[in-house]
């Protein structure tokens, strides 16, 4: 897989992009305008000097977007945030900010989608911005739109996720760094070793500290069992008969798993392998988005598909009108999750679907997970779940797969 590779995420066409910009210096704002001259067309931009003045603007007219500095007298870019959340929750929330002390940066990341730094060079503001609208461009059908209208609110990043991600790529990220800032997260610090000692790593002593975890994972496995946790914990768990949030867990870490031996197997460099479990793990966050905030449609979902009548993706279709594959890519796009990642969760049922027509995370996101849907014995495949053979031959891996398969058994014991 090339490094270059992009998401074919479709272009948004519709009329033109509503951007609020708030930040108490003038300066600032008149800097905004003048970078962004080139976009005045296609976008259609505000400029606001406080918090108050930016939702009594957003009263007359909500905005796709806002982008607003975190250090404001009066209401400040998180409280800002925040509101926006409780009025306006499918409003893409960029901070755009010089300094700030550590702690006012965490409180800003729960409500934030993406976090940029002054000086910002024009090109990735505006790269930025038009990401986030070709995501929303995959929205922009009726029935997307009224779904994520009902979502209370897409969750922003989890916070120590992002402490990682900065750790990470500190010029020398070390264990101990990184296992502190875990640590310091009780809630999570037990979620983590529940998953570590859990069977799927197949560890032969208990690990009890998350330094020791981490040693033996790895930061960069122990980042996405820190993402996928944060994100199973934000979504209130309904009660849904046929649908098991544990289940979806288990199912998620084995997908990771066969996705990260696949690419192993297929001689993968260690960093797209690390890709390949994140992309497994994350997979089908699009189910937790959708059951948790449409909890009486998701039963409806979960119903058709326990009856037998209907796929997952087709019961989502027919009842949603979108499925938890263009969901969860949806809200992984607004984090700034790389577009590898992104094409395997928008497509991991539908390969054949995307423009990357080469072996990549996506094909292995795609076997993994019918593999743990049945596949992994040869002709059992779920009829539901199964490998799309004609998009393999076309990328000429086919004949991979038994080896795959054989791999994937011995993970599963
Ligand atoms: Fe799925
Ligand atoms: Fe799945």
């Amino acid at each position: 897989m090339n490094n270059g590779e992009k998401a074919p995420l479709p272009a948004r066409t519709t009329e033109a992009v509503r951007i609020l910009f708030v930040d108490d210096e003038q300066d600032v704002l008149d800097g905004l305008r003048c970078m962004l001259r080139s976009r005045r067309r296609e976008w259609e931009m505000h400029f606001c000097l406080s918090g108050q003045e930016a939702l009594a603007r957003l009263a007359q007219a909500p905005c796709d977007v806002v982008v607003t500095d975190m250090r404001m007298p009066g209401m400040d870019g998180a409280q800002l945030l925040e509101e926006i959340i409780r009025q306006y929750p499918t409003t893409i929330r960029f901070v755009l900010s010089g300094y700030c002390d550590k702690e006012t940066i965490f409180r800003s990341l729960g409500p934030t989608h993406q976090f940029l730094t002054k000086p910002c060079d024009p090109e990735m503001l505006i790269r930025a911005i038009e990401h986030a609208m070709n995501l929303r461009g995959m929205f922009a059908n009726e029935n997307l739109q009224r779904v994520i209208s009902k979502v209370k609110s897409l969750p922003g990043i989890p916070t120590l996720y992002n402490q990682m991600v900065a750790a990470l790529n500190s010029s020398d990220p070390s264990v101990e760094q990184v296992s502190r800032l875990i640590e310091q997260d009780m809630a999570m610090s037990v979620q983590v070793l529940h998953l570590v000692n859990s069977a799927f790593f197949g560890l032969r002593n208990r690990v009890n500290s998350i330094l020791q975890a981490v040693s033996l994972l790895g930061l960069e496995t122990l980042r996405s069992l820190v993402l996928m946790t944060g994100l199973f914990s934000s979504f209130e768990k309904a009660n849904i008969a046929g649908f098991s949030f544990d289940g979806l867990i288990r199912h998620a870490m084995r997908v990771g798993q066969y996705a990260r031996a696949i690419f192993e197997k297929e001689g993968m460099e260690p960093v797209e392998m690390d890709n390949a479990f994140t992309a497994g793990l994350l997979h089908d966050v699009g189910k937790l988005i959708l059951a948790s905030n449409l909890p009486d449609e998701y039963r409806q979902v979960a119903e058709l598909v326990n009856r037998g009548n209907y796929a997952v993706i087709d019961a989502e279709r027919k009842v949603l009108g979108v499925t938890h594959a263009e969901a969860g890519a949806y809200l992984l796009g607004l984090w700034g999750i790389p577009d590898s990642i992104l094409a395997a969760v928008a497509y991991h049922h539908q390969p054949e679907e995307s423009f990357l027509q080469t072996f990549n995370t996506l094909t292995v996101v795609h076997v993994a997970n019918a593999f743990d849907h049945g596949a992994l014995v040869p002709g059992k495949a779920s009829e539901k779940v199964p490998i799309h053979t004609d998009y393999l031959i076309r990328i000429g891996k086919e004949r991979g797969l038994p080896d795959w398969r054989r791999r994937c058994r011995q993970l599963k014991g």
